[in-house]
């Protein structure tokens, strides 16, 4: 809200969810915000919904009724490719429909109308919030949406195997930043333990040297690619140009990582990534973003900033170093 607030004036807010959802009234066109909102993406949200239509909600079949009704009468906009219906309810709404049986309905009045619903890849998302008496109802592709899943919870599925959930904060940066895991060669994962990053890079293909004075998971010793440094990562020194992908997901202080992180560009090819978590444990969350970004700006180029799903007090940054 803070971040919203220093981006738009006039903008109000009503919670929806406390601490999670709430609605905004901005002094904009829809275009204009939603053009805003992806020019300069705010760190700490995952995704916009824009309201078109609010229904009220009477607490009967009624209530699927007028929704259908709404859908059927905006035909242009299902007709040509795909659309997929998402569907969030608060806790204690008057809406009486489960989202499974909602979705189930709205599928088949756009089938009706001769356009087709897909979960993946859609060309638009009809977007419904079950508020506690209103239904908030918008279009809008997924990426005005910021997201393609619903309230941009991205989620995955758990592998036999995996070794950390820390392994999904990488997989949905991967997602989040379009960038290809395996176009890499050469990745430094430094607070590596216990494993979750380094294997995901790992089953993409890469060499991989991971830094951390706790143990890695033993099924990791099974990777020929696998280089292990059971170090402080301060105690670490490289060839230059060695890397091509720096990872770093320390939970540690965030100067203290920087400060870190900065002696380790010696080993980074020109142009290298970097993904790097930063935690927030002060109360000033956007003042330790600007002071970590502005520390790591002598030798990197922000990409891109985000509090991801998967990011508890924390957010990730994708970075590209630059060497001087
Ligand atoms: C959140 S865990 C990392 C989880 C990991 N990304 C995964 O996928 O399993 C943080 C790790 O950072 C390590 N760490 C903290 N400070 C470090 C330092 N100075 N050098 C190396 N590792 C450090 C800790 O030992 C801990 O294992």
């Amino acid at each position: 809200m803070e971040e919203l607030r220093r981006m738009i004036q006039g903008i109000k807010f009503t919670q929806l969810i406390a601490g999670e959802v709430f609605r905004i009234e901005v002094p904009l066109s829809r275009e204009d915000m939603l053009e805003l909102m992806q020019r300069n993406e705010p760190i700490f949200l995952r995704h916009i919904q824009p309201i078109e239509r609010i229904l009220p909600i009477h607490g009967g079949a009624d209530d699927l009724q007028e929704l259908s009704d709404l859908v059927r009468n905006a035909r242009k906009r299902c007709e040509d490719g795909l659309t997929a219906i998402h569907i969030r309810r608060v806790e204690g709404t008057l809406f009486p429909y489960s989202a499974a049986d909602t979705k189930a309905v709205l599928d088949a009045v756009i089938m009706e109308l001769g356009g087709e619903t897909a979960m993946q890849s859609p060309d638009r998302i009809l977007s419904i919030f079950a508020g506690h008496n209103e239904l908030y109802v918008g279009w809008g592709t997924p990426a005005e949406q910021l997201s393609d899943w619903p309230g941009g919870a991205v989620r995955f599925q758990r592998e036999e195997g995996q070794i950390s959930r820390a392994k999904f904060k990488l997989l949905e940066a991967e997602r989040a930043f379009k960038l290809y895991l395996e176009t890499f060669r050469e990745a430094l994962d430094i607070g590596a333990a216990p494993g979750g990053w380094t294997q995901l890079l790992l089953e993409r293909g890469l060499r991989v040297t991971s830094v951390d004075p706790a143990n890695l998971h033993p099924k990791l010793a099974a990777y020929p690619r696998l280089t292990v440094l059971k170090k402080n990562a301060s105690d670490v020194r490289f060839p230059p140009n060695t890397f091509d992908l720096l990872v770093c997901d320390m939970s540690w202080s965030p100067m203290q990582m920087a400060k870190l992180v900065l002696e380790k560009t010696e080993a980074l090819q020109d142009g290298a990534a970097a993904i790097i978590t930063v935690k927030l444990m002060h109360k000033k969350p956007l003042q330790t973003i600007r002071d970590v970004v502005a520390k790591l700006e002598s030798h990197f180029e922000l990409i891109k900033a985000k509090q991801l799903f998967h990011n508890r007090d924390e957010i990730t940054l994708y970075l590209k170093y630059k060497k001087a």
